[in-house]
């Protein structure tokens, strides 16, 4: 096992935790625990690069979205997620990790909530969740755009080309 397994693996091991793969993520297109995993892994080698804590890098990053609440239950009137940054620290707090692991997921929201990230590890977490959604968000603006080209020039799925036939 690498590195990063060895300091996610029990947490990943846990059916609460996993259950995150049952949630729209509520960024863009992929799931909560897919959405987890990529920040978690980003998060965790620039944490070895700048070395910080990696392994309360890796474990914060994972568990940075744990929290089961729905979006309305969590967002002020320009969509944004204000609380869940609080409710999941909470929540991790609850798993039984650290306060620098708490404190590193408390603060990934800063930008739409006040109070910025104050150690490493937690501004490795605010950056590799930004760089995460904005990817997936991209990924899909791409998708989006190539979709609605080839529905103009072909028609809708099925009907490829019989736009031209009469
Ligand atoms: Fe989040
Ligand atoms: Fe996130």
């Amino acid at each position: 096992m690498g590195r990063f397994e060895n300091y996610t693996y029990d947490l990943l091991q846990r059916p609460e935790v996993r259950r995150l793969g049952r949630r729209k993520s509520h960024h863009f297109t992929e799931d909560r625990l897919a959405h987890s995993m990529a920040t978690a892994k980003l998060a965790y080698r620039v944490a070895r690069v700048v070395r910080a804590d990696a392994r309360v890098t890796a474990r914060a990053a994972l568990l940075h979205d744990w929290f089961f609440e729905n979006r309305d239950e969590h967002q002020n009137r320009f969509g944004a997620n204000v609380r869940h940054g609080a409710i999941a620290a909470a929540n991790a707090r609850g798993l039984g990790e650290p306060p620098a692991v708490s404190a590193a997921i408390a603060t990934h929201m800063w930008g739409y909530v006040k109070g910025a990230p104050k150690t490493r590890e937690a501004w490795i977490v605010w950056m590799a969740d930004n760089i995460t959604w904005l990817t997936d968000a991209i990924k899909s603006f791409l998708k989006f755009v190539r979709t609605s080209i080839r529905r103009f020039l072909y028609g809708p799925p099925g009907s490829r080309g019989r736009s031209y036939v009469a």
